[in-house]
């Protein structure tokens, strides 16, 4: 086999072979084509991104200020966790005013800002909308409390206690798990699948849709671009309350998910608002099965844009030697499902999710850059829309709590409670903790390398992980083969590149162990993917010649072209 020069392959690289590309002549002829899915996706967890009045809390005032840098990354949107009034008892998921500000992150003079600015980038927003819950500091929930004659009761879920317990229901957050909490103000139970502080609102009142649907209007009528819908397929429920079976609560999706007439208010929504906007929808989660997910976002059905699944998080959640055959396999079930129609989210980490470098790469110092820049390849090349969660960009690494006095997270806190109180093993809860709790992703972001990381001049909310005196955004700003630089080129190569957008998608060599590799493939261009997965050699078996194929970027400065990747190598190689 010819070996490609590696002097030809270095200038290939320099000079980001491939960004040059002429774009197909055929691209018109690419079918259903959307913004949305041509889009990059960058997650920017408030709380944590940039504190602008020292009270040790990210805010609206410190996003404006990393405007520039945001702009740099060369993303089209951003989801911003939430920002509406709350008591903060789950970071902002517990909304007490859908209309107004959380005080900590600032005003709505900010927020207007912030969006003309963006817009102004040409960035877009998309809001989270969190309508499963509202806070029970929500005036509509002190209203539906105070009586049970009270116009509001029936926006949420009341069982009278007259009537015994109810239908036992298994809750997220709660201490002891369930989901029904006894108010002794009017005798009577409400429902909270999240914590006692999120009471679920009863989208079988059909005024309290009419009620989301005027608060997505007033956000979309500022100007914002989306929504991504928080818990969304639990929304609806069967007020029968039947009995699940034992062992329920170990497969919750099925039993909460996808609840009677959900579809029937997703069209409602779309009706009365998506169909009027220019916008984006994504809900959370997407069911228990490939026809639940298609269902959501048939276009023909008229209901959401992309489903947002949750199934490769299960991979390796407590296994660093999770199978990486199953991790293949759970990815190209989903693209063949949506292949011919639907559209799919791809991320490899968000703020309920451990850093993806902790997750699935390696997070040691020999080979936490590598491995970030092999994962961030996956989420590029693949098709659906990439959703990057920020500080990925910079490869953060779990912090690694020891004890629970370091946690912030509700459902880390309250699930180590519940285990002292029934006598399980909290020293294995901790130790499981450093890999998969929810604050691993949610440590601030680390901008340089003074003090708190450039992120608050006060006492930051949460730690931050020591290692920012080296792994930061202004260091890795100066380093061109930082993971920062390899993002901004690895999301360049894809805006440039549609095929990576909307090119079929085949997998290779199905039960490598170590190896990852797929082609891209539209309208006669063929592009391959090669991702190493381990921390060694590994041989891949593509059929493809690579000594002829043109190297568009890879994660050494010395791509392979036998087919013998190096520890975590990614490369891209357009075949002729
Ligand atoms: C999903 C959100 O992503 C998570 O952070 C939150 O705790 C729950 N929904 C409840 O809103």
């Amino acid at each position: 086999m010819r070996r490609t020069p590696l002097l030809f392959l270095a200038v290939c690289i320099l000079a980001a072979c491939g960004n040059n590309h002429q774009p197909t002549a055929t691209t018109d002829s690419i079918p259903n084509r959307e913004w949305w899915k041509e889009a990059v996706v960058y997650q920017l967890y408030p709380r944590s991104f940039k504190d602008g009045d020292g009270d040790g809390v990210g805010d609206l005032k410190g996003i404006l200020s990393k405007l520039d840098y945001l702009k740099s990354l060369g993303i089209d949107v951003v989801w911003l966790n939430p920002i509406y009034s709350s008591p903060n008892d789950d970071n902002g998921y517990d909304i007490s005013d859908y209309r107004n500000i959380m005080k900590e992150f600032g005003t709505m003079e900010d927020f207007d800002r912030l969006l003309k600015e963006m817009h102004q980038r040409n960035i877009k927003l998309v809001m989270d909308l969190v309508v499963n819950h509202s806070s029970d500091e929500h005036s509509w929930f002190k209203q539906s409390r105070s009586s049970r004659n009270n116009p509001f009761r029936n926006y949420y879920h009341w069982w009278n206690a007259e009537r015994g317990k109810p239908t036992p229901r298994w809750s997220f957050f709660d201490v002891n798990s369930d989901a029904w909490k006894y108010d002794s103000l009017t005798n009577s139970y409400y429902l909270h699948y999240f914590s006692r502080k999120q009471p679920d609102l009863n989208w079988e009142n059909p005024q309290v849709r009419q009620e989301v649907y005027n608060i997505m209007k007033f956000w979309l009528d500022k100007g914002i671009d989306g929504f991504r819908m928080d818990a969304f397929q639990f929304v609806a429920k069967d007020t029968t309350w039947p009995a699940f079976p034992p062992g329920y609560d170990r497969n919750i999706i099925k039993y909460y998910g996808m609840g009677p007439h959900l579809h029937e208010y997703l069209q409602e929504m779309n009706r009365e608002v998506a169909s009027k906007y220019k916008m984006m929808t994504v809900a959370e989660g997407a069911g228990s099965t490939l026809q639940d997910a298609m269902d959501l976002v048939d276009p023909d059905r008229h209901e959401l844009n992309m489903a947002y699944h949750f199934e490769g998080m299960d991979v390796g959640h407590f296994d660093p030697n999770y199978s990486l055959p199953e991790f293949k396999n759970v990815y190209s079930k989903w693209d063949s499902a949506f292949a011919q129609k639907g559209w799919v989210s791809i991320f490899l980490g968000n703020h309920d999710q451990p850093r993806m470098v902790s997750h699935w790469g390696n997070d040691s110092p020999a080979f936490r850059e590598l491995s970030s820049k092999m994962l961030t390849t996956f989420i590029m090349t693949m098709r659906g829309t990439p959703y990057y969660y920020n500080g990925d960009e910079l490869g953060m690494v779990n912090i690694k709590f020891s004890t629970i006095g370091d946690y912030r997270d509700i459902a880390t806190i309250n699930s180590y409670q519940h285990l002292k109180a029934t006598g399980g093993d909290t020293a294995a809860f901790l130790q499981a903790n450093k890999r998969s709790s929810r604050d691993n992703g949610r440590t601030p972001f680390q901008w340089d390398s003074s003090a708190n990381a450039g992120f608050t001049t006060g006492t930051p909310w949460l730690k931050i992980n020591p290692d920012y005196t080296t792994v930061n955004a202004a260091a890795e700003e100066n380093d061109p083969n930082s993971v920062l630089n390899y993002f901004r080129k690895v999301v360049k190569l894809r805006k440039e590149n549609l095929v990576l957008v909307y090119g079929g998608y085949t997998v290779l060599d199905r039960d490598n162990p170590d190896v990852y590799a797929y082609t891209r493939e539209l309208n006669g261009r063929q592009l391959l993917v090669l991702l190493n997965f381990k921390g060694k050699i590994a041989a891949v078996k593509t059929g493809a010649d690579l000594s002829h194929a043109k190297i568009l970027l890879g994660n050494y400065p010395d791509p392979s072209t036998d087919g013998n990747l190096k520890p975590y190598e990614a490369v891209i190689y357009a075949l002729e």
